[in-house]
């Protein structure tokens, strides 16, 4: 790195391995990692979680945080990830010190104070940008992601020698809506709360702040920074998104080359590569075993890894599950979420013994083995602005069917008889998210994968790919420049 190479802090409520609910997490430790290796100075900020605090015994003391009116005492302590990239962790124990999740508590309720647990994160952001920062370290942009960060870009417009700010939209769907009163127990100037500010039909949305007072917008693909300004799936930010447009990039994740890599992965029965697919298959054994399946190698597997909610998808797999079963087909479902979908699954896998494996609950092990072992990966989700498991999977040689959305429409592409020709075809898309579509996409792959040698080109196409972050960070990179300049 040189002597003054370009400094950014990178706010996010979640970073693997720390602390993890989604992808958010998982490109909150690499990106800063990619960025690194191109020489940003990529430093993240991180809520101090019981996980976080206990994954990192030897943080070290930062500084104290406090005159914050409206919130607690709090101090900063400094870590690494494991991947080398430097953290600031907020240590406030009334705050975050308590069992649950990072948003909800065990019975999955949204955390009664987290407009205060997520404006102190964007308080401390914002102090951390500006002239008024207790550390020698000064970012020349602070790069925020959903709306956990969303205030940092406000609080940053109104504070003194303040750096430029960047919002990334990871998920429209979640706003971090708090009533009015809100806006002054936190801080902000009462002015602000108008349509040209923080307000969202009469209450205050954090990711709203954030959009409208960053210098600038990313989200995680090309496809759904478009889809982004119209209904539906602007979620009610779409107007203002429309207007920011020349203000407003999509760029396509990245996948961890690294952990998700089928020739080293350690939780894999057996590692393989493009030239030795054949090996594959011990994978799908232990997952048919592990999963309670019937030992079959000839009959199609498809897997999932889903958080459990509407914009997966996940009940319409469901629907269409008994009819896939028949095929015969097996499947495995891994996913935590929804109470009734969680159910329902279990209740569907009782019901199909030794075809359906369910299992509820979080297991990263798991995961990687089900994208070794299925032989498809099922991802039809309504919206989704990247995803990861489409790309894990394609470098896992297990092609996913997914629906034409967001990122999956940016990094699958269609299996037809035009992209085999081309050497392009990676995968299966269906148009709607309904069980005749997807069932017409899952036949399309069944009927692929029954012809072994297309299958096998079709497996090599997604392993092929380039998935890595490189490309994503140099246009971070390139329009963090810009914003300095
Ligand atoms: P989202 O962030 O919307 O949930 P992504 O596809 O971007 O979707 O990322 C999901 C990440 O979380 C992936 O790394 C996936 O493997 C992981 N994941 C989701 N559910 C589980 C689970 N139940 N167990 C293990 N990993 C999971
Ligand atoms: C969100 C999105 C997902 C995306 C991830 C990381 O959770 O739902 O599509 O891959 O963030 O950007």
């Amino acid at each position: 790195m040189t002597s003054r190479s370009l400094r950014v802090l990178f706010v996010s409520s979640e970073a693997a391995p720390l602390i993890k609910t989604g992808g958010l997490a998982d490109v909150s430790a690499a990106l800063p990692g990619a960025l690194r290796r191109i020489g940003v100075d990529a430093r993240l900020l991180l809520p101090g979680y019981p996980q976080v605090l206990a994954a990192l015994p030897h943080a070290r003391y930062a500084t104290d945080l406090h005159g914050f009116n409206g919130l607690p005492p709090a101090r900063l302590l400094a870590a690494e990830l494991p991947n080398g990239v430097p953290l600031w962790v907020i240590e406030c124990a009334e705050l975050y010190q308590r069992g649950g999740g990072p948003y909800q508590d065990d019975a999955r309720l949204d955390w009664p104070d987290n407009a205060q647990r997520f404006g102190l994160l964007s308080r401390v952001a914002a102090l951390l940008g500006c002239a008024d920062t207790p550390l020698s370290w000064h970012p020349d942009v602070v790069h925020c992601n959903d709306w956990q960060a969303g205030l940092a870009p406000a609080y940053l417009h109104f504070a003194r020698g303040a750096a430029p700010s960047m919002m990334t939209i990871h998920n429209l769907a979640f706003q971090g809506i708090f009533p009015p009163h809100s806006v002054q127990a936190l801080g902000l100037p009462p002015a602000c709360f108008s349509p040209e500010g923080v307000e969202y039909y009469g209450n205050l949305s954090f990711l709203k702040a954030g959009l409208f007072y960053a210098h600038h917008i990313t989200t995680v693909s090309p496809t759904y920074a478009q889809e982004i300004q119209h209904e539906p799936l602007g979620f009610g930010m779409q107007g203002l998104l429309a207007v920011r447009h020349d203000q407003l990039t999509g760029i396509l994740n990245g996948i961890d080359s690294v952990d998700w890599n089928p020739a080293t992965d350690p939780h894999l029965a057996r590692n393989y590569d493009a030239a030795s697919l054949g090996k594959k298959a011990a994978n799908k054994r232990e997952l048919q075993k592990r999963m309670g399946l019937a030992v079959d190698e000839e009959v199609p597997l498809f897997g999932v890894v889903s958080r459990f909610t509407y914009q997966k998808g996940i009940d319409v797999i469901l629907e269409l599950l008994p009819r896939l079963l028949e095929m015969p087909a097996q499947c495995v479902l891994l996913g935590s979420g929804e109470a009734a979908l969680q159910q329902a699954a279990l209740d569907l896998s009782h019901r199909h013994r030794g075809m359906l494996g369910a299992y509820i609950g979080f297991d990263e092990a798991l995961s990687h083995l089900i994208e070794a072992g299925a032989d498809m990966f099922l991802m039809p989700s309504r919206f989704e602005p990247c995803g990861l498991n489409q790309m894990y999977s394609q470098r896992y040689g297990t092609p996913p069917l997914v629906h034409a959305t967001g990122g999956l429409a940016d990094s699958v592409v269609d299996c037809s008889a035009a992209t085999l020709a081309d050497g392009t075809a990676s995968g299966f898309m269906c148009t709607e998210v309904t069980p005749a579509s997807l069932w017409g996409a899952v036949q399309r792959a069944v009927a692929a994968y029954r012809d072994r040698k297309t299958w096998r080109a079709i497996q090599k196409n997604g392993m092929a790919k380039d998935f890595g972050w490189e490309k994503s960070a140099a246009e971070y990179a390139a329009i963090y420049r810009r914003l300095v300049a």
